[in-house]
C-alpha cells in the first residue's frame, strides 16, 4: 500500500540558484551542483568573482550563468528573479548563502549597521524564496537551503548583528518548511562553524585560522567550503526526502563553551 507522497530529490537538469556564488561556499556549492547535472544560476554582487564561478562551472563541463544582483536591494531581487524565470523556469533548489559580517560591538554598532546586516543574512533570503515560491510551488517539487552559522546558537562577542540574523534565518527555514511542506518543498540550514574562507579572513590571518582548527576543534581542523557542499548536495538529493525544518551544525564537533 503507498501512502501518495512524494519523494524527490535533485535530478539532472534540474536548476539550483546560488546566492553569493561568486564566494568560498558559493563557488564550491556551484561546482558541486553542476557536477551532479543541476543548472546553476550564480546570484551574486562582486562581478568578477561571480562570473569566474560561472567560468570554472562551465570549464568544468557544468551550465552555469551569472546573475548580477545586489542582495540588499529588493528590485534587484525581483529582476534577478524574474530574468532566472525567463531563462530557465522554476529553480528545484534555491540555496541563500551570501551574507555579510561587519563586525563591532554592541556599543560601538551603528544601528544602521545593525539593520543593513539582518537586510543581506535575513530580509533578502525571504525576499528570495517569496520571488521563486508561486514557481516552484506550481511545480509540486523543490528545496531551499539557508546558510545559517553555528553562531545562530552560540552568539558572537563583536557580532550580535550577524548572530541575530543568523538566528532569525534559522526561525524564518523552520517557518517555511512548516508553510510549504504541503506543497512538496523541503527547507533546511545548514549551520556551518568556522571555515576557511573570506569571511573570517576578513577578521583574522589565516594561519591564526587553521592554528584555531588545530587548537579547539574536536577533528583538528578548521571546514572547508567543499565539506558545506557536500551536506547541501545530501539535503537537496531524495536520501533527505523525509527531512525538513531542520537546522544541521557541521562544525568538526565544536561544542558550545560558555
Ligand atoms: N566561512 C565561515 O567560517 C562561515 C561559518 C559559518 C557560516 N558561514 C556562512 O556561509 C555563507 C557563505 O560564507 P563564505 O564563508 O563563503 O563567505 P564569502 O565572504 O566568501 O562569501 C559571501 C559572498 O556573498 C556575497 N555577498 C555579500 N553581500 C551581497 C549582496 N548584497 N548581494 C549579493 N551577494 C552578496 C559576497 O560578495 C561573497 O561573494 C554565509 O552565509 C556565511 O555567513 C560561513
Amino acid at each position: 500500500m503507498s501512502d501518495g507522497v512524494a519523494r524527490d530529490g535533485l535530478k539532472a537538469g534540474d536548476l539550483v540558484v546560488v546566492t553569493g556564488g561568486g564566494g568560498g561556499f558559493g563557488r564550491a556549492l556551484s561546482l558541486r551542483f553542476a557536477r551532479d547535472g543541476a543548472k546553476v544560476a550564480v546570484w551574486e554582487v562582486n562581478r568578477d568573482s561571480g562570473e569566474e564561478t560561472a567560468r570554472q562551472v562551465r570549464e568544468a563541463g557544468g551550465e552555469a550563468r551569472f546573475f548580477p544582483v545586489d542582495l540588499s536591494q529588493p528590485a534587484e531581487i525581483e529582476a534577478a528573479a524574474a530574468a532566472v524565470l525567463d531563462a530557465y523556469g522554476a529553480p528545484y533548489c534555491v540555496i541563500n548563502n551570501a551574507s555579510i559580517y561587519p563586525r563591532a560591538s554592541v556599543l560601538d554598532m551603528s544601528g544602521e549597521t545593525f539593520e543593513r546586516t539582518l537586510r543581506v543574512n535575513v530580509t533578502a533570503p525571504f525576499l528570495v524564496v517569496k520571488a521563486f515560491g508561486r514557481a516552484m510551488i506550481a511545480q509540486r517539487r523543490g528545496v531551499v537551503i539557508n546558510i545559517s552559522s553555528t553562531i545562530a546558537m552560540q552568539g558572537a562577542a563583536g557580532g550580535a548583528n550577524y548572530a541575530s540574523s543568523k538566528g532569525a534565518l534559522l526561525s524564518f527555514t523552520k517557518s517555511l518548511a512548516l508553510e510549504w511542506a504541503q506543497h512538496n518543498i523541503r527547507c533546511n540550514s545548514i549551520l556551518p562553524g568556522v571555515a576557511f574562507t573570506a569571511q573570517p579572513l576578513e577578521a583574522t590571518s589565516a594561519e591564526e585560522l587553521l592554528e584555531r582548527g588545530r587548537r579547539t576543534i574536536p577533528l583538528g581542523r578548521v571546514g572547508y567550503p567543499d565539506d558545506v557542499a557536500g551536506l547541501a548536495a545530501f539535503l537537496a538529493s531524495a536520501d533527505a526526502a523525509y527531512m525538513t525544518g531542520q537546522g544541521l551544525a557541521m562544525n568538526g564537533g565544536r561544542v558550545f563553551v560558555p
